[in-house]
């Protein structure tokens, strides 16, 4: 099992397919992360999975990558109600709960994206003013602001689990791609390119938010000591000083695209 342990995740799972239908039941998305660069022996760390869980989830996983073992599973798991059994009410530190709070701003961006591809759909030629809107709250905002900050001040405190940091670092870099191909369709006045683009970017970051929220940020709270989660709150708000009242003014954005498709 140590060999396995010390595998990529998604490499295990192509292998033993039921590993992946597992950790599903535990409520443990790594057959639609994406990345799946996590060792399978990070995955009980990163996701904070309960004594009790993991080890009726390991054994499950050793019984389904070994069944000639003929492993034993004696665990109680009466009371574990699997769906549930990882969830827990999350309490961010200071400055996680900015970044949540930041995402939240985002989110309502990500949930009007319907509304702006079936606009440009029945539109006789794209609304560049609605564009341009978009792409400076996705360029300004989402990325030179939060993904910034996420990536110059939170992402270099964690020096453990690299891969995860990597991964989203990846998506980041993906994001920038479909901003480019938003452009690129904008210019050609090509509308299919642009809805394309913009479908992609509100699927891939919908999943980034979520692995941080509720992956990324609780784990890195867990790691970080209070020295280092204090330094880092003084960081984000002397950030957050130089940014001008991002927040508001991006806020007042969504305001006026939802007022659009009201
Ligand atoms: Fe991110
Ligand atoms: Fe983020």
């Amino acid at each position: 099992m140590e060999k396995q342990l010390n595998r990529d995740i998604k490499s295990v799972m192509s292998e033993f397919p039921e590993v992946g239908i597992i950790l599903e039941e535990f409520d443990i998305g790594c057959t639609t992360c994406g990345v799946g660069i996590c060792l399978l022996k990070d995955i009980i760390s990163i996701h904070d999975v309960p004594k009790q869980v993991e080890e009726l989830m390991m054994k499950r996983i050793e019984k389904a990558i070994y069944p000639e073992r003929n492993i034993e599973i004696n665990i109680q798991s009466e009371g574990i109600p699997q769906q549930q059994s990882t969830k827990t009410e999350l309490i961010y530190s200071r400055p996680m709960k900015m970044l949540v709070d930041e995402h939240i701003v985002i989110k309502e961006l990500l949930k009007l994206i319907p509304d702006v591809c079936n606009y440009i759909v029945h539109s006789q030629s794209i609304d560049r003013n609605m564009m341009a809107d978009i792409i400076d709250f996705i360029r300004s905002y989402a990325d030179g602001f939060h993904h910034a900050k996420e990536e110059d001040i939170l992402f270099p405190y964690a020096n453990r689990g690299v891969d995860i940091i990597e991964a989203m670092e990846m998506d980041h870099i993906e994001g920038r791609g479909y901003v480019a191909s938003m452009i690129k369709g904008i210019k050609a006045n090509d509308k299919n390119l642009l809805i394309e683009s913009l479908k992609n970017y509100g699927t891939l970051l919908q999943e980034h938010i979520k692995k941080e929220d509720e992956i990324l940020y609780p784990w890195l709270d867990r790691i970080l000591n209070d020295e280092i989660i204090d330094e880092m709150n003084q960081r984000f708000i002397a950030t957050d000083a130089s940014f001008d009242n991002y927040n508001r003014k991006y806020v007042d954005v969504i305001e006026k695209l939802k007022n659009k498709f009201a």
